[in-house]
C-alpha cells in the first residue's frame, strides 16, 4: 500500500531538553490509516498532526474498543536514529487486537510507515540521556453504532511525542501504594492486553494513592488479592537475598518488553532470576528479615525506576537509602547504553533508521 504524504506548514521547534516532561509535546505529523470490512486497512497517509473527525456515536466512545502501544526512538551520539525492539511492540499490538476483536495489522508495513514518519520528524528527537521520541500507535473502533458488538471499521494512527522522564523526579526512587480494595485486571480478562480499559480501571485507586502521597499503585492479583502483579505503568522486580524476582505472567499482567530485556540481561550476567508468584506477605517478611534490598519497575516510559517505599494498608516499608539501588542502576545503565547506541548491541535489539 502506498503512503500518501501531506506536509504541515509550520515552524514549531523542539523545546529545550530540560523542559521536556512526559507526553505533552507532539510533533508536526502523524500516520493514519482506516479499516473497513470491504477494503481492509486502506488510505495510509502521513499528514499534519490535527484533530480527527469521528462521530459521537463511534463505538470506541461507548464500549472502549481501543488498543495502543508505547515505544521509543533514540538519538545516538553520532546522530543516528534507533528503535528498541520495535517489532515486539507491533506483535504485542496484534495480540491485543486479537483479544479485542480488532483486525490484525501488517507488522512490516506499519514498521515501515512508522520509520518514514520518524525520519520526517527527526528534529523532534531530543538528544540528552533520558530524553527520547515516544511513539504511540493506537487503534480505535469507529462504527457509528450503539449495539454491543465488535466494530466493522477502525482507525489506526501513530502520534509522536518528544519526552523526558516519566516521573517528575527522574531517577529518584518512587513511592508505591499496594492496592487492597480495587483490582485492575483478572486472569481470563484483558490484563495482558494493552487496552485503554485497563488504564481506566486503574484510575480510582491511582487517584487515592496520589492523595496519600504515592506515585503509583502496585496491583495484586484480582482473585486471591495476595500475589503482586505489576505497577500502573511498569512491571516490577524485587531483589531478595541474591534472587531477582518478577511476577510470572499469568494472563492479567502486561508482558512488558523492558521486562523481557531485564530478564535476558540478568540471565546473561549469571544472576539468580526467577519468574514466579510472589505474595505481598512474602515481600514484607523479606523486608523484616533484612533480605529485601531493592525494588524497581521496568517499562518503556518508566525505563528502570527504583522504588523507595511501599505501603500496604497500615504497613509502610522503606527500601534502600533514598538513592537508586545498585542493581536498578546496573540495569538502567546497561539498557540505556544499548538504547542510545553507546554500547554494543549484543542482543540484536536495535534497529537503525
Ligand atoms: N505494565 C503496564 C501496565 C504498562 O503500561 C507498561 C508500559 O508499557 C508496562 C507494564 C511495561 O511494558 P513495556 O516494557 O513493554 O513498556
Ligand atoms: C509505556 O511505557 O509505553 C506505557 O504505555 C506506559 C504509559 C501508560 C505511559
Amino acid at each position: 500500500m502506498e503512503i500518501k504524504v501531506t506536509l504541515a506548514q509550520t515552524n514549531r521547534t523542539l523545546p529545550q531538553d530540560s523542559a521536556l516532561g512526559f507526553g505533552n509535546v507532539f510533533t508536526d505529523h502523524m500516520f493514519v490509516m482506516d479499516y473497513s470490512k470491504d477494503n481492509g486497512w486502506h488510505d495510509a497517509r502521513i499528514e499534519p498532526y490535527a484533530d480527527f473527525s469521528v462521530p459521537p456515536s463511534a463505538m470506541v466512545f461507548h464500549y472502549g474498543q481501543a488498543i495502543f502501544e508505547g515505544l521509543k526512538a533514540y538519538k545516538t551520539p553520532d546522530k543516528k536514529i534507533c528503535l528498541f525492539r520495535a517489532k515486539d511492540n507491533f506483535e504485542r499490538m496484534n495480540r491485543s487486537a486479537k483479544g479485542l476483536c480488532i483486525p490484525q495489522i501488517d507488522v512490516d508495513f506499519v514498521m515501515d510507515a512508522m520509520k518514514k514518519l520518524i525520519k520526517l520528524e527527526e528534529k523532534w528527537i531530543p538528544e540528552t540521556l533520558g530524553t527520547s521520541l515516544y511513539i504511540r500507535p493506537t487503534i480505535i473502533a469507529t462504527d457509528p453504532f450503539l449495539g454491543v458488538r465488535a466494530s466493522y471499521t477502525y482507525k489506526f494512527f501513530i502520534i509522536l511525542s518528544s519526552v523526558g522522564a516519566y516521573y517528575a523526579d527522574g531517577l529518584n526512587p518512587v513511592k508505591i501504594w499496594v492496592e487492597k480494595e480495587h483490582v485492575r485486571a483478572i486472569r481470563g480478562g484483558m490484563g495482558e492486553f494493552k487496552t485503554a480499559a485497563n488504564y481506566a480501571a486503574s484510575l480510582f485507586a491511582s487517584e487515592e494513592a496520589k492523595k496519600n502521597g504515592y506515585d503509583q499503585v502496585l496491583w495484586l492479583d484480582g482473585i486471591e488479592r495476595k500475589y503482586i502483579e505489576e505497577v500502573g505503568a511498569m512491571n516490577i522486580f524485587l531483589l531478595i537475598g541474591d534472587e531477582l524476582v518478577t511476577p510470572i505472567l499469568n494472563g492479567s499482567i502486561l508482558p512488558g518488553i523492558t521486562r523481557y530485556s531485564v530478564i535476558s540481561l540478568a540471565k546473561k550476567w549469571g544472576m539468580n532470576i526467577s519468574e514466579r508468584k510472589i505474595s505481598v506477605e512474602e515481600v514484607f517478611k523479606a523486608h523484616e528479615d533484612g533480605k529485601l534490598t531493592e525494588i524497581f519497575g521496568s517499562g518503556t516510559a518508566a525505563v528502570i525506576s527504583p522504588v523507595g517505599e511501599i505501603r500496604y494498608g497500615d504497613k509502610v516499608i522503606s527500601i534502600g537509602d533514598g538513592t537508586p539501588g545498585e542493581t536498578a542502576m546496573k540495569f538502567y545503565n546497561a539498557l540505556t547504553d544499548i538504547q542510545y547506541g553507546k554500547a554494543e548491541d549484543t542482543e540484536n535489539w536495535l534497529e537503525l533508521i
